[in-house]
């Protein structure tokens, strides 16, 4: 088959397209625009096996156009966006043009081109606040509704994506919705943790990337964003998912469309852990110690987030192979060293 992954320089995609180029024989294309994808990454992965890499921003809608109409791919899977929370914010624009509006650019010339299956990265935040989460976690029935620009522009990809499907029989999607994505390439050197690609995304704002730069003495300290939650210790409970795991799923979403009508899957392990767990995991599973300090709330920041994952686990038999907290620190922890 010929796969188009977009975003492929970065970090969701680039673990995606490793798993695509290491276990399967698909002809892999990767179209980024370099924005905050790496090249070194991109040379990580040509030496597991060759691919067409692209440089292109999907807001040229033109050459977008020419590049499907030209190979004819089987399958896009769609990473290329914005994704950091406070900035959608600031700057919701950027938002809503970098994501929908690219989003549907790219879906209208997928349709046009005929490519027949479409993987689409969303995200818990199109759950926003949850304001009672269910015993088992959120379940993809959970009602939608975002807090913030970014989950928005997600979400309404989401929608763009149903009603095209709806109204084209030959197109099916699927959408996961990934809630805290962590770690690094599981990949071991003489039995040791060696990850060849991570997240090297500047200016980083995920947790357990700020933990693990302090780990490595990157940051002389970090801050725990409020711990007045109503939670197990006061700070904000999420599901952290080891990206190896949520690649995987996107990898069997491929041979699931071939039977199965489109869907939507959360990703996440179905277990909380809070803040303070997380920074006290990195602590002991690396051997590191470092200075944390309490802050206030960061703005649009929910309490509690944690995936039913019945659904993807009965209906796509996924199995996810690295639900261990201390393993996505400890992968983190590597790549950071590197
Ligand atoms: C958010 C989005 C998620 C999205 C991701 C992409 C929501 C609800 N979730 O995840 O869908 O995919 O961004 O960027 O909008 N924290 C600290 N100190 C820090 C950093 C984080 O205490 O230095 C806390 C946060 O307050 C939060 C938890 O750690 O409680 C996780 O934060 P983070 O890793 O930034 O991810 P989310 O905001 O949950």
């Amino acid at each position: 088959m010929k796969i188009l992954i977009t975003g492929g320089a970065g970090y969701i995609g680039s673990h995606v397209a490793k798993q695509l180029l290491e276990t399967t024989g698909h002809q892999i294309t990767i179209l980024d625009n370099l924005s905050t994808g790496s090249t070194a990454t991109l040379d990580t992965l040509k030496r597991i096996r060759d691919f067409t890499f692209v440089r292109l921003d999907l807001k040229e809608f033109d050459k977008v156009n020419i590049l499907l109409q030209d190979n004819k791919f089987d399958v896009i899977i769609h990473f290329a966006a914005s994704i950091v929370v406070p900035e959608s914010v600031e700057n919701p624009l950027k938002y809503y043009m970098n994501n929908t509006v690219n989003t549907t650019n790219l879906i209208r010339c997928a349709t046009d081109a005929k490519v027949e299956k479409f993987i689409f990265s969303s995200t818990a935040a199109t759950y926003g606040e949850p304001t009672e989460i269910p015993k088992n976690g959120i379940d993809e029935n959970y009602p939608t509704n975002p807090i913030n620009p970014y989950g928005m522009s997600k979400l309404m990809s989401e929608r763009i994506l149903q009603d095209t499907a709806q109204a084209d029989p030959n197109f099916k999607y699927l959408i996961f919705r990934y809630f805290n994505v962590a770690g690094a390439d599981i990949n071991r050197v003489d039995g040791k943790l060696s990850p060849r690609i991570g997240q090297s995304f500047p200016n980083a704002t995920h947790l357990i990337k700020i933990a693990s730069e302090c780990a490595v003495g990157k940051r002389e300290k970090m801050a725990i964003f409020g711990d007045d939650y109503p939670t197990v210790d006061g700070t904000g409970v999420r599901d952290y998912i080891h990206v190896d795991d949520l690649a995987d799923a996107h990898i069997k979403a491929i041979g699931y469309l071939d039977t199965d009508p489109s869907d939507i899957f959360n990703c996440g392990y179905g277990k909380g852990f809070s803040v303070k767990e997380v920074v006290e995991t990195m602590k002991s599973a690396t051997g590191t110690d470092f200075k944390v300090e309490i802050a206030k709330r960061r703005a649009g920041d929910p309490a509690i987030l944690i995936s039913d994952n019945s659904k993807i686990r009965t209906k796509m038999n996924w199995v996810p192979k690295y639900d261990d907290l201390g393993l996505i620190c400890r992968s983190a922890y590597e790549w950071e060293r590197k």
